[in-house]
């Protein structure tokens, strides 16, 4: 996909790897929106790309339905929506269980990429077509016992990305999932030791924008793309499961 002239609406964009993909498209001389709750950070990397900043609560979805009209009406279209914001959750699945860190996680990490994805839909199809990418995680992919809630919901947004793909190409909009590991952002702060002892290498943001651009690149829709230290992302196979034995 060529971004020149394009035009990008990516929630989190304000750090991290939204904030990183945002200067990078803007390199690419896309016109980028960037929602986000962080408004202070938001108004600045806006302003250094040239582009624009909408506070936009994703876990509501009038203001992600907002975003993408203010898009619209700023750029004139929407062709690429990148619906990145995320929270990890640290909600215990034990005696010490949170309805309230629960519905927080889960409003934000699976309710805002499906809000976004309903929103930003008519408009890319209004715009003769495009892509999504949401950004699940490696624990969308696998077990993650330190945040079984985090997993949970990031599994969530594998299951919807990889389930609406065929319906959606035929409507010229292409779904992918973008599943980095552990990345350098303020979501693992303080714990990056903690992982390093683990033995999880921690990526450079850079290195998921790259994974990013391989999404771009691609021809294929509905694929999981891994991004993991070392490696070339590529798209997760998954095993068919087995069907039913009618003998
Ligand atoms: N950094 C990692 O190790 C890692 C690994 C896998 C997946 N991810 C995912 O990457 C995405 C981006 O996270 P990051 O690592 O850049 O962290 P980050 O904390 O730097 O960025 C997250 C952004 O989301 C915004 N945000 C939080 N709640 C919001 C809400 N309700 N509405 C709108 N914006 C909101 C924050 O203000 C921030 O700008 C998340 O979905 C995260 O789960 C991160």
């Amino acid at each position: 996909m060529d971004m020149d002239g394009k035009v990008a609406l990516i929630t989190g964009g304000s750090n991290g790897i939204g904030e990183a993909v945002a200067r990078h498209l803007a390199g690419q001389g896309a016109k980028v929106v960037l929602a986000d709750i962080d408004d202070g950070r938001g108004a600045e990397v806006a302003g250094d790309i040239g582009g624009r900043f909408i506070h936009t609560d994703v876990s509501r979805p009038d203001h992600t339905t907002a975003a993408v009209a203010f898009a619209v009406a700023e750029f004139g279209a929407l062709h690429l929506a990148h619906l990145n914001a995320g929270v990890t959750s640290w909600c215990s699945m034990g005696d010490d269980f949170d309805p309230e860190a629960y519905r927080r996680a889960m409003g934000i990490n699976l309710d805002g990429v499906v809000y976004g994805i309903a929103a930003a839909r008519p408009a890319i199809i209004a715009a003769g077509g495009g892509t999504i990418v949401a950004t699940a995680s490696m624990a969308g992919l696998v077990v993650a016992p330190f945040d079984p809630i985090y997993a949970a919901n990031k599994h969530g947004v594998v299951g919807l990305v990889r389930s609406i793909a065929e319906s959606y190409a035929a409507e010229g909009v292409k779904v992918h999932a973008l599943c980095p590991s552990f990345a350098h952002t303020n979501i693992i702060k303080g714990s990056e030791q903690t992982l390093l002892d683990m033995g999880f290498p921690i990526l450079d943001v850079s290195d998921v924008v790259h994974g990013f651009q391989h999404i771009l690149d691609s021809e294929e829709t509905g694929q999981c793309w891994y991004v993991v230290a070392g490696r070339e992302s590529e798209p997760f196979r998954f095993r068919r499961a087995p069907g039913p034995r009618l003998d």
